[in-house]
Formats: C-alpha cells, structure tokens, sequence
C-alpha cells in the first residue's frame, strides 16, 4: 500500500509571466500532502465514489488510470487556496502514490503528468507548481538554462526546468480572505495580454527582473532580492491581479520586512515577504487581516514515498 507525499511552494518570482515561457523561481515549503494508494474492489477517494469527489484534479487523474479500482486516502497538510500550491502537491502524491502500485517512480513522468493534468483543468498553466513540488528545493521554471533537468513543452511553448542554489532567508507568508481560483486569474492575465501589446510588455519586464533576481538569489543579497521583489509586485499590480485586501497586508509589513509581493495567481490569494523578523510580520499580517500567515521553512526534498 504505497504513500506518497509531495510538498506546497511558494513563488519567490515570475508568477504570470512565467505562463507565457518567461523564467520563474519557486520554492518548496515544509507543509506535505500525503497520498496513499490500495488496489480495491472499487475506485474510492477517502470512502467517496467517484461520482460524489467534486475536486477536479482528482477526477481528472482517476479518468486517466487505466489499472484496476483503486482505493485512495487523503491527508493535506498544505492550506487550501493559499497560494502554496496545494492542487500541484496533490496532484504530484496523487500519482506518485498511483504510479507506485505499478512499481513505478520515475519523478519526471510524474511531474510531466501532474503538469498535463493541471494544465487540463486549469486551461493552461506553467510547470512550475507541479515541478517543485516534485523536486523540492529552489526551482527555476524556464527562461535560458545551461543544465537543466528536464523540457516541458505544451502547444508551441517549451520551460526548461532546473535546480537553483538558494541561501538560507527566511519568509512569511500572508493568506488573504478572499479565494480567487488561479483558472480565472490566468484567463483574466491572458485577456490583458491578447487585448493589448501593453500586457505583453509588463510580461517581458517580468521576465527580465527574474534574470536579476537569480543573481542576487545566488549571491544570497537580502536586499537586492527584497528591491526586486517590490518591484516584481507593482507589475503584477499593473497587471490588474492585486485587490485592496492585498494590499493593506502588503503595507501592513513593508517597514519590516526587505521586499513583499503577491506570490502565486493574485487575485486575493497570498503574499509573501522576506524579513529578518518573522514572528512580528505574521503578527502584523494577522492584524491586517489575513485568514492566516504562516512562517515557511524551505523544504529539500520533492516527492518521497514511504
Ligand atoms: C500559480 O501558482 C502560478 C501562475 O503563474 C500559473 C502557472 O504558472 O501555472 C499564476
């Protein structure tokens, strides 16, 4: 009876923008999803048939196997709706647990699949929730990468996927009362985009301030990556996914902290911030009215299985 878990992310840059192939880096954080997985005489989910499971990824990923019934528990330990990445945690330990009945755990078909299934029920998305999960660690999702690990591609895009060294910095992050699906806040960012050559410029910029941002990331410059980080917010501002909730627990923490953005779609959704004061900005934070603020430690390792 094989368990797999898989851990949340955050985006540290490159949200949006890394949709269109533009790079983005993500890191995995110490919450996991457990998945366990038992051939049955019938295919249920936490004692759920089929027809009664109302999550999408489930139902996409149970359509595609094509072994016996299978009988599936579930244990998140990553907060729904949150910006870290819960659906691309479950996804990964979901067929990680599946493929494992088989005696398969090849982690790049994993993370491909679980890529493809996002990017069915989302209608488009990046690799870059369902890679970090799968790795762990710093992750770079596509723009120009001398070794990476694997190439993704979807239509006529392609993200290559590697590896980053990351320092030891310390994050909050900051969830929000109001829920925004990511569907819909990548579908609003793909009107911009298609509607006016303005949108595709703030998505280049985008793209160029995460080519700064590796460096000072691999230099470990605590201020160089809170500048770029402010400056990663106010394009993705300008790129309408921000809200006055957002907002408010971004100032909440600005004096204290060396950077905050939107990490993840926006919309409402998350923030995070990168201080040397942890506690006094998840205090401040749930002053300013977030549903919950959540100190993150990077987390190493990606899909482990028991
Ligand atoms: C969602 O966590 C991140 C987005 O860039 C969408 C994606 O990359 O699939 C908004």
């Amino acid at each position: 009876m094989p368990t797999a878990s898989a851990p949340g992310k955050f985006i540290l840059f490159g949200e949006h923008a890394v949709v269109y192939g533009k790079p983005a880096i993500a890191m995995a954080v110490n919450m996991r999803t457990e998945v366990t997985a038992a051939f049955s005489s019938r295919t249920t989910v936490d004692g759920m048939l089929l027809k009664e499971v109302r999550s999408y990824y489930i139902r996409e990923m149970l359509s595609r196997w094509e072994g016996e019934p299978v009988s599936i528990s579930i244990h998140s330990g990553v907060p729904p709706s949150s910006g870290l990445g819960s659906s691309a945690a479950l996804s990964v330990a979901f067929i990680a647990a599946l493929y494992s009945l088989n005696g398969d755990r090849d982690i790049r078909r994993i993370a491909e699949e679980a890529f493809d299934v996002e990017y069915t029920v989302q209608g488009g998305a990046s690799p870059t929730d369902t890679s970090t999960s799968a790795l762990g660690g710093a992750v770079m999702v596509g723009g120009e990468q001398e070794n990476p690990l694997w190439e993704f591609s979807k239509g006529e895009r392609s993200w290559k996927i590697g590896r980053i060294e990351s320092p030891e910095l310390s994050f909050v992050v900051g969830v929000s009362r109001v829920h925004s699906p990511t569907k819909i806040m990548v579908q609003r960012v793909r009107r911009l985009v298609e509607r006016s050559p303005f949108g595709m410029e703030i998505i280049d910029s985008i793209g160029e301030l995460v080519t700064d941002a590796i460096s000072a990331l691999k230099k470990g410059d605590a201020e160089d990556m809170g500048e770029l980080m402010n400056r990663n917010h106010e394009l993705l501002r300008t790129l309408n996914v921000s809200c006055p909730e957002i907002e408010r627990m971004r100032d909440s923490v600005m004096e204290m902290s060396y950077g905050v953005k939107i990490t993840g779609a926006g919309g409402g959704g998350s923030i995070v911030a990168l201080t040397d004061r942890p506690k006094d900005v998840k205090k401040a934070m749930e002053s300013a009215g977030a549903r919950s603020a959540y100190i993150v430690n990077a987390e190493k390792n990606g899909i482990l299985w028991d």
